[in-house]
């Protein structure tokens, strides 16, 4: 499978969102990201529906909304309404997980369950039968331009293994913050399927199609055998 590239927005120019989200359209992102924070979940505050919709409204890729908030289930219909394709919610915020996964379903949309570095696999092990995309935080959520956290290629690679075993193949694998040129291969190499890139894509000197081709080459540069493309 080959890894694509999710560009996260939260690190965009937002005055110029159209023209940036369709700059890593045509670079070739197959993924855009949309990061929302409430202030609560997590020490910041970004954006809502209204802008998951005006992302939807320039782009035929995937829309991939990463819920970071409490009570996910009571805005997880206004994002499915918005246009998005995956909706994923943090285990730590979601005391009934399975209820949550079954309504992003209910809705038709892709549903994630994203874990935070300190939380371990198996917060997802009982519901694997009702996700698409498990993520892992390779930063503690709440801002873009973190530095990554070494130990989340291992957890990469365990999440790997884990899904596989249970679904081969269903199952994207997704890793969130501190992706760059330089980290990428080797989450690839894991086993991650979608690298969500956030100051590297649009913080790119050459701007946000320079970044995509960056970490995209990055990924297409490991050695036959290692590539998961
Ligand atoms: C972190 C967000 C990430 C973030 C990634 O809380 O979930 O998606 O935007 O940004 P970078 O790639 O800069 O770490
Ligand atoms: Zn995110």
């Amino acid at each position: 499978m080959r890894a694509k590239i999710a560009p996260s927005i939260l690190s965009c120019r937002f005055a110029e969102l159209g023209r940036e989200v369709r700059a890593v359209d045509q670079a070739g992102a197959e993924w855009v990201h949309v990061d929302v924070m409430d202030g609560r979940f997590v020490p910041n505050i970004t954006i809502g529906p209204v802008i998951a919709k005006a992302v939807r409204g320039v782009t035929s890729r995937i829309v991939d909304v990463h819920l970071m908030i409490e009570n996910p289930d009571r805005y997880i219909p206004a994002f499915v309404d918005a246009g998005a394709d995956f909706v994923s919610v943090h285990a730590e915020a979601s005391p009934h997980l399975h209820r949550t996964l079954s309504l992003v379903r209910d809705l038709e949309a892709g549903a994630g369950v994203a874990l935070n570095p300190s939380t371990p696999l198996s917060a997802v092990e009982e519901v694997l039968d009702l996700i698409d995309l498990l993520v892992i935080m390779s930063v503690n959520p709440g801002f873009g331009g973190q530095a990554f956290i070494p130990g989340s290629y291992e957890k990469v690679a365990r999440a790997r293994a884990l899904v596989d075993a249970h679904r081969p193949g269903r199952i994207e694998v997704q890793v969130d913050g501190g992706v760059s040129p330089k980290t990428a291969p080797g989450l690839v190499k894991a086993g991650a399927t979608v690298l969500v890139a956030g100051s590297a894509v649009f913080g790119h000197p050459g701007g946000a199609a320079a970044g995509v081709r960056a970490v995209r080459s990055a990924v297409e540069e490991l050695p036959s055998g290692e590539r998961r493309v």
